[in-house]
């Protein structure tokens, strides 16, 4: 993620987003719709992809450093970046999905966590507070603002609760590329770090775990799951910076954010 950051030149590169954003949204809202108990994570994976062709973009996981699947599936302690397999959902499992899609050679990526049937209170207060960290940064996400707004209002929205900040694992700048510069901690200081500037592209992404903040990696290279195997949440947007203000791309329809 190292390197310049490259900014969206105008309306045609913000419309290119905006379509690779709606496909996303739309793999998202079928593979919702399918997580029921009993649907193997492969056959999500399966669906995710066929909605991406059907948009036509492209998936950008399938290949990225070697990946195998068009969506990152991710269980219960799995964090992140789980490959879709034969496991099977069950009632009462947390499922977080991450999908991202190219469309004319520009990115959208997002992700979100639900539960599958019923879970705990406390259970459902994570995946919430997980989402609203990532609305709270969000509204940070301005032009003038500066990073280190963005990662204190979404650390600062998980402190009550006390849950474990990943830090290991971070947002990014998205644009011809999945992975840009800027970083994007899901911490930091108020009007600390990189001044954000109409045209950029961030993916915000918090992930919150029940318990302790520390991770590990599975011997496969990819799944990262919580070191003491609580449960945790992702909640990923990818937002652009345009003269008219900051809007949400990967939604069914662009979001401006209210100023
Ligand atoms: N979308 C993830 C992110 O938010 C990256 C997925 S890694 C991949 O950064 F290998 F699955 F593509
Ligand atoms: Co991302």
């Amino acid at each position: 993620m190292d390197g310049r950051v490259i900014t969206m030149k105008g309306p045609a590169d913000f419309e290119k987003m905006a379509v690779a954003g709606a496909c996303v949204a739309a793999v998202h809202a079928a593979v919702r719709a399918a997580a029921v108990p009993g649907v193997s994570m492969k056959e999500l994976d399966a669906i995710a992809n066929q909605v991406i062709r059907e948009h036509d973009c492209r998936p950008s996981f399938l290949g990225y450093h070697g990946y195998p699947a068009s969506i990152c599936a991710s269980p219960n302690s799995v964090i992140v970046h789980g490959i879709p397999d034969g496991y099977k959902l069950r009632n009462g499992d947390v499922l977080s999905i991450d999908a991202g899609a190219i469309y004319e050679g520009w990115h959208g990526d997002a992700a979100y966590t639900m539960a599958v049937g019923d879970v705990p209170d406390e259970v459902a207060r994570l995946i919430d507070v997980t989402e609203q960290a990532l609305w709270n940064g969000i509204a940070q996400a301005k032009a003038g603002k500066r990073l280190g707004d963005v990662g204190h209002a979404i650390e600062s929205t998980a402190a009550p609760y006390g849950y474990g900040v990943v830090r290991e694992y971070i947002g990014h700048g998205i644009g011809r590329n999945m992975h840009e510069a800027p970083n994007v901690p899901n911490y930091g200081k108020k009007g600390k770090g990189l001044k954000l500037k109409t045209g950029m592209a961030l993916a915000i992404e918090p992930m919150f775990n029940l318990g302790g903040a520390e991770t590990a990696l599975l011997d496969d290279g990819w799944t990262v799951v919580t070191a003491d195997g609580s449960l945790s949440a992702h909640f990923e947007h990818t937002v652009l910076l345009t003269e008219k203000g900051s809007v949400v791309s990967t939604l069914p329809e662009p979001k401006l954010v209210d100023a």
